[in-house]
């Protein structure tokens, strides 16, 4: 497995350009089984998520092809030749969002046979709102060896309330209601700018949906959908995380290709630690001043500050001159980052859902071991920040949501580098 090796203490400077958003491509490619015909997708970035649900889709009988336009790269998508209906255990194993193909196979064709996702290292992350909005819109389920097996007809609106906001799950009720007999209501649906852009671009191929952004979301189904061109939104916890990487380390970074509205939360809580955020919706210049102040950081659902970025705000946290609690709200078990952070010397303490984290002067280089996609980013910032030279293993979590990243970063300063598998003794 390869490993990242990074020499800490060099400060950034340039400029990074953000990668489209996993979490908004994902919806996006499993909306192009709504209907047959060519979707062209821009700004899809080269991740290994990405490539996993573009497999998940040709198993389904989806051509998908990329193409290059005007130095832009898009992939091409078409679901005319779909013919199966089964999300296999080896797909849903290596990615959970795999669940999003429930929604729209439910929509178009009225069974699905999709693998349950198990336990992840960030929690139990059940899937049972999902399933129950779809048995209020008439579904039959049943779970059998291990795969939740659904049927219906055409499926029908119906009042659906969720306990509590699910952004994967607010996105497959609505691909499950857009072609639905009459309409649909999803209470205390997710806000995040990934629902919104999904919502966005299922009206763009016929969909009548009115609420987005809000936490009430109108479906009013229709009988046809079409295909359509359309661009990813860029990344916020990728724009997030180079952001922080600024305050890990200095000294000033110029992020492009952002849409900074959504970054209201974390724009205002960086600068409480004292750093320098100026610019416009595209474009911000971050810039480190002197040492960090604590603060305390609580994560929510959006506009909230956002739980995948929580783990990397940790690290600041832990170089600050000050005492911080930041506590966890949307899922349970989502500190696994705080051992590895320790073992670099962060005075880190878990209470329940909360860690109180006292500054040090600074953080010294050790092996640490990457346990999910964005606790790796967080011990990457680590890395950058710490005394030494920091080796981080399993970095194959980071491949599945950074684009680039040691490329990224080594062009604005940083001294960091791959070791292939097979260079590793
Ligand atoms: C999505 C994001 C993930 C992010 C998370 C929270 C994608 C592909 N992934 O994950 O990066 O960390 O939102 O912002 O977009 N829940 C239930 N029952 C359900 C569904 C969820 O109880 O049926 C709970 C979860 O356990 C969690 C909370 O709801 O406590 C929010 O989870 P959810 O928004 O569903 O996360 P994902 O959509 O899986």
């Amino acid at each position: 497995m390869d490993q990242l090796v990074i020499e800490g203490r060099h400060p950034l400077k340039g400029t990074i350009r953000i990668s489209g958003a996993k979490n908004a491509a994902l919806p996006i490619l499993a909306a192009t089984l709504l209907t047959g015909g060519t979707f062209r997708l821009q700004n899809i970035p080269r991740l290994v998520d990405i490539r996993t649900f573009t497999d998940l889709l040709i198993d389904l009988g989806v051509t998908v092809d990329y193409s290059t336009d005007n130095d832009s790269d898009f992939l091409n998508i078409d679901s005319s030749g779909l013919s199966d209906h089964e999300a296999p255990y080896d797909l849903v194993r290596k990615m959970r969002a795999s669940i999003l193909v429930l929604g729209p196979l439910m929509s178009r064709i009225g069974k699905a046979r999709v693998s349950l996702p198990g336990g992840c290292a960030i929690g139990a992350r059940p899937i049972n709102l999902h399933l129950k909005g779809l048995e209020l819109m008439g579904a039959k389920l049943r779970l059998k060896e291990g795969y939740i097996e659904a049927k219906a007809g055409r499926l029908k609106g119906a009042h659906i309330y969720f306990d509590t906001p699910s952004v994967t799950g607010t996105e497959n009720l609505m691909m499950a209601a857009v072609l639905a007999k009459g309409t649909t209501v999803l209470g205390n649906a997710a806000r995040e700018p990934e629902v919104i852009a999904l919502g966005q671009m299922l009206n763009q191929m016929g969909s009548k949906i009115k609420g987005l952004g809000s936490n009430t979301i109108k479906i009013e189904g229709v009988k046809k959908l079409r295909p359509v061109d359309w661009k990813i939104i860029p990344d916020r916890i990728e724009a997030g995380t180079y952001m922080m990487a600024v305050g890990a380390v200095g000294e000033e970074l110029i992020i492009e290709d952002i849409l900074a509205d959504h970054l209201e939360a974390v724009i205002s809580k960086l600068r409480s630690t004292g750093l320098q955020i100026e610019g416009d919706n595209a474009r911000i210049s971050v810039r480190k001043k002197g040492a960090l102040h604590s603060v305390d950081v609580t994560t929510l659902p959006y506009p909230g500050f956002p739980t995948d970025l929580q783990a990397q705000i940790m690290v600041l946290m832990a170089l600050a001159g000050g005492l911080s609690v930041i506590t966890e709200t949307i899922f349970e078990n989502r500190f696994m980052h705080v051992a590895e952070l320790r073992r670099l010397g962060a005075d880190i303490k878990v209470e329940g859902r909360s860690a109180i984290i006292k500054g040090v002067k600074g953080l010294n280089s050790a092996p640490v071991m990457a346990t999910d996609l964005r606790a790796s980013a967080s011990l990457v910032l680590a890395g950058l920040a710490a005394k030494g030279t920091t080796t981080i293993s399993r970095v194959y979590h980071l491949d599945r949501g950074y684009e680039h990243l040691e490329q990224k970063l080594a062009a604005v300063g940083a001294r960091i580098k791959r070791k292939k598998a097979y260079l590793i003794r």
